[in-house]
């Protein structure tokens, strides 16, 4: 794990180790996502060394580029819930929050929005690439979309946020938090907690291609491989857009890993014991991938492998998610307790932020004696 950011906040000693992370719920949680953070957060939830885990499922980030399909974002909460859920994420430790539901991320958005330029959301070069990705430098970008930023930052901060685990592409969001936590401790008096955010260690982790090979997984592609596919699904994903070494035509050829899609899924996944199971000709993937650069191994028997590595990462999921499924209540229940417990949370950093900035009128009556002594000086 790399955590990024100088430690230079002082309370950092005694801080308590807190963890928030968060997804767009947008469509159901592919094999990328698994690879990429899911895998991490269930590792990290499980290890010990931290005092709270978050999950927030950002609803309000997703409305920012789905207005018009609200319904969309209200339909894959429950997808995300339950693949949450599926991978190992365990209520008990970790908590599962709804991001509309927390009153306060908007308040401090709207605190936050006044210690940024525009200039400097316009440079962030996630905002950039995700504009036109999305068309917006032609259509009109949405005021939403474009401080979508600060509402992060708000994220973030009202959970006291000590570690961010992220993919690559939101480093320039932590940056940004890091900015307004700054500027804010700055112009207030020292409020906020500085986030760090912590990103895949390898390249494998950091960015699972789609099955055609593209860059990433994407719905609109059609190259993933969902949490909650089954078997017939995630066979044919495999036989029938798979590639693997283009010059490698006959078995005895010799052949190439670099940019061969199953080596790099085999990278990603397969463990020693997958090879002692279902391959016991090689004891490890180095092995595996000698015998093919070397020629003599044959694309079938190594998309059949792969098949199975992927049957058994992905069956105890599946059996996981169905028994979640059947008991959709109680999912709700979880959701329901992990927001209020988030909302306590939230609520009590937006009051300390308001205290800070001194517009807490009605945390009690002092102004009364204020505004009384103000006016006897008129
Ligand atoms: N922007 C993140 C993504 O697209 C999702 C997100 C929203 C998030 N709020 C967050 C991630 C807070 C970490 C912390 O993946």
């Amino acid at each position: 794990m790399t955590v990024t950011g100088a430690g230079r906040h002082s309370m950092e000693k005694t801080q308590k180790q807190i963890i928030l992370t968060g997804d767009r719920p947008t469509g159901r949680l592919h094999l990328g996502h698994y690879v990429g953070s899911l895998k991490r957060r269930v590792e990290l939830q499980n290890s010990g060394q931290f005092d709270e885990i978050n999950i927030l499922i950002a609803d309000d980030q997703a409305l920012t580029d789905n207005a018009d399909n609200p319904g969309k974002i209200r339909d894959n909460i429950i997808n995300v819930v339950l693949d949450y859920l599926s991978v190992g994420i365990d209520p008990e430790k970790t908590t599962i929050c709804v991001q509309s539901a927390l009153p306060a991320l908007h308040a401090l958005t709207f605190y936050y929005m006044n210690l940024v330029t525009t200039a400097r959301v316009s440079r962030n070069p996630t905002v950039k690439s995700e504009i036109q990705l999305r068309g917006f430098a032609d259509e009109g970008l949405p005021v939403g979309f474009f401080v979508y930023p600060i509402s992060q930052a708000a994220d973030i901060t009202a959970f006291n946020a000590t570690v961010v685990p992220v993919g690559e592409d939101q480093l320039p969001m932590i940056e940004q938090t890091r900015e307004i936590v700054e500027k804010f401790n700055k112009v207030y008096g020292e409020t906020l907690v500085l986030p760090k955010a912590m990103i895949p260690e390898n390249e494998t982790q950091r960015r699972l291609p789609g099955v055609d090979g593209k860059a990433k997984m994407s719905k609109s592609l059609g190259n993933c491989i969902y949490l909650s596919d089954d078997p017939k699904t995630v066979k044919k994903q495999v036989n029938g857009k798979m590639f693997t070494d283009p010059t490698h035509l006959r078995i005895e050829d010799p052949g190439h890993i670099e940019g061969n899609v199953v080596f790099t899924y085999l990278d990603a996944l397969c463990t020693d014991g997958h090879f002692a199971e279902y391959l016991p000709a090689y004891a490890n993937l180095e092995e595996m991938k000698d015998h093919y650069r070397r020629g003599g191994l044959g694309d079938g028997v190594c998309k059949k492998f792969l098949i199975q590595v992927l049957e058994e990462t992905l069956a105890p999921i599946r059996a996981e998610r169905a028994k979640w499924a059947a008991d959709i209540d109680t999912v709700y229940d979880i959701l329901k307790e992990g927001t209020r417990k988030a909302r306590e949370t939230t609520d009590a950093t937006l009051a300390r932020v308001q205290e800070a900035m001194r517009i807490d009128y009605f945390a009690d009556r002092r102004i009364i004696g204020e505004w009384e002594e103000l006016l006897r000086k008129i």
